[in-house]
């Protein structure tokens, strides 16, 4: 078994998804932290039984926050997080002190409209190939290495709503799967290493 946190800021339809595939599998979902009070993704959490965390930025420094948040991930022991459009970067300190993976979702052919908007900048630049990027975050905004990529052909006459939903649709399908066989590597590494300690 291994630990996943999610992090996610607003509609969490993402989140929704990743959580419904956990409860078929041996690994844990153990929370959902949230930096917008009133995002329907705490519903979400609410309704689905799951733990939720909410952190405060304003007036805040990012490093302060990023402590909390180290709290939270240690004291689950988490082995994984899941940004799952979490509005805010981690700080460098977060990302040294956290030991474990974290995952991003993007809604682009990444390195193509990394930052925000990117369905829809990617949609007005005429891009012929739309898709979505899965990748190991760093201290960078979508420039951590790619785990997984995919597209499809921008239909001729689709509107911005048909691009989004398709976009939204392939994300709901392969975060979870890239998100559990990352927790199953985990497993198997912990295990590896605990054999070793014997
Ligand atoms: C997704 O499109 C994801 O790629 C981006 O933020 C959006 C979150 O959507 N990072 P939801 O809140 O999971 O519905």
């Amino acid at each position: 078994m291994a630990k996943l946190a999610v992090f996610a800021s607003g509609n969490g339809s993402n989140f929704q998804v990743i959580a419904e595939t956990m409860l078929k599998t041996s690994h844990s979902l153990e929370f959902l932290l949230c930096n917008v009070k009133n995002a329907y993704v705490l519903e979400r959490a609410k309704i689905l039984g799951i733990t939720s965390y909410i952190v405060n930025y304003l007036n805040r420094k990012r490093e302060d926050v990023d402590k909390e948040i180290l709290q939270y991930a240690t004291g689950h022991q988490i082995d994984l997080i899941a940004l799952a459009g979490y509005m805010k970067l981690l700080t460098p300190f977060f990302l040294s002190a956290f030991h474990g993976d974290i995952l991003n979702i993007h809604p682009s052919l990444l390195p193509k409209f990394a930052g925000v908007n990117a369905i829809e900048r990617s949609y007005n630049a005429g891009e012929k190939k739309l898709g979505i990027s899965i990748i190991r975050i760093d201290p960078g905004v979508d420039t951590g290495p790619i785990l997984f990529q995919t597209a499809f052909e921008r239909p001729p006459h689709a509107s911005l709503a048909e691009v989004e939903s398709k976009i939204h649709e392939l994300e709901h399908v392969h975060f979870p799967s890239v998100i559990i066989k990352e927790l199953d590597k985990i497993e198997i590494r912990s295990k590896d290493q605990a054999g070793g300690m014997k």
